[in-house]
């Protein structure tokens, strides 16, 4: 059994490229249509009821471009609608949390996670329930960096001041001992150089954006909905407010064939 139909992958923004970049790597001959909503980002400082209605509209509008399972490529959306989306949703739907907490306590030695997100995502304490879920013992260290995403916007990834804010972000985190960091926002892969520098060789990063793409890989097979061998991959992306500079900073740090990129305008739906 084999789907053609795309991969549907959402994000708040243009972070969510980190994801689509791993799965083009991991799943080549998949189709991927993803959807940014750049007009209403950012989601990490708004209420879980606005993310969670943001969030149904975004897949609805996957739906409707027949995305055979939906991704939800953004940490504060994962953290707070996962359970909304998969209740509504007809298609499979994954995210970014299970997968990273699952890597993280797969890394960690001495039993100490730190995980870093937008203030909505660490609010939420998904991450937390997760690794306890999954590691009852789990000491857990975790810090909202809300900083780090303007900064990733503006480019500047190698940067003395990012460095400095880093720095102060995850002082106290290596301090209380942790020896594994999820980076638990799909902006913060971008970021993955400077953030190695800020911390002992000892604490290993785990990166949410790869470990979502290695769990849709294991669904599809699951579900039988892998594409054919012979499928001719493509990328579409389309987003609700035109494109700012962040396009061009994520095209050449991810080095991914973006091509042409649509407008959409959001569907609101009625609930
Ligand atoms: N992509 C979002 C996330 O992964 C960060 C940007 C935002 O605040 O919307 O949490």
């Amino acid at each position: 059994m084999s789907d053609p139909r795309p991969i549907g992958v959402f994000d708040s923004g243009i972070g969510g490229l980190t994801v689509v970049k791993a799965l083009r790597e991991l799943l080549p001959n998949e189709k991927i249509f993803y959807l940014g909503d750049t007009a209403r980002i950012p989601y990490g400082s708004r209420s879980p009821i606005t993310v969670e209605r943001y969030s149904m509209e975004m897949a609805d509008m996957l739906t409707q471009e027949s995305a055979k399972i939906i991704v939800v490529a953004c940490n504060t959306a994962s953290s707070v609608a996962l359970p909304k989306l998969k209740e509504n949703l007809l298609v499979p739907v994954i995210g970014v949390i299970e997968p990273g907490a699952r890597a993280a306590i797969a890394a960690t030695r001495n039993g100490h996670v730190g995980v870093i997100g937008t203030r909505a995502t660490i609010k939420s304490g998904a991450y937390e329930q997760e690794l306890r879920r999954l590691s009852p013992d789990v000491r857990i260290s975790v810090r909202p960096c809300p900083l780090l995403v303007p900064l990733i916007e503006e480019g500047w990834l190698d940067d003395e001041l990012t460095d400095r804010v880093i720095a102060r972000y995850l002082g106290p985190l290596v301090r209380e001992g942790i020896d594994t960091l999820v980076l638990g926002c799909t902006h913060y892969p971008l970021l993955v150089h400077a953030i190695s520098r800020a911390l002992p060789k000892t604490v290993s990063l785990v990166d949410s954006a790869r470990n979502c793409a290695t769990a849709v890989r294991e669904l599809l097979v699951q579900e039988q909905l892998s594409a054919p061998l012979a499928n001719s991959a493509g990328l579409e992306i389309a987003l609700t407010d035109a494109p700012d500079t962040f396009l061009g900073v994520a095209r050449r740090a991810l080095q991914l064939d973006i091509g042409d990129v649509q407008l959409r305008e959001v569907l609101h739906a009625v609930r």
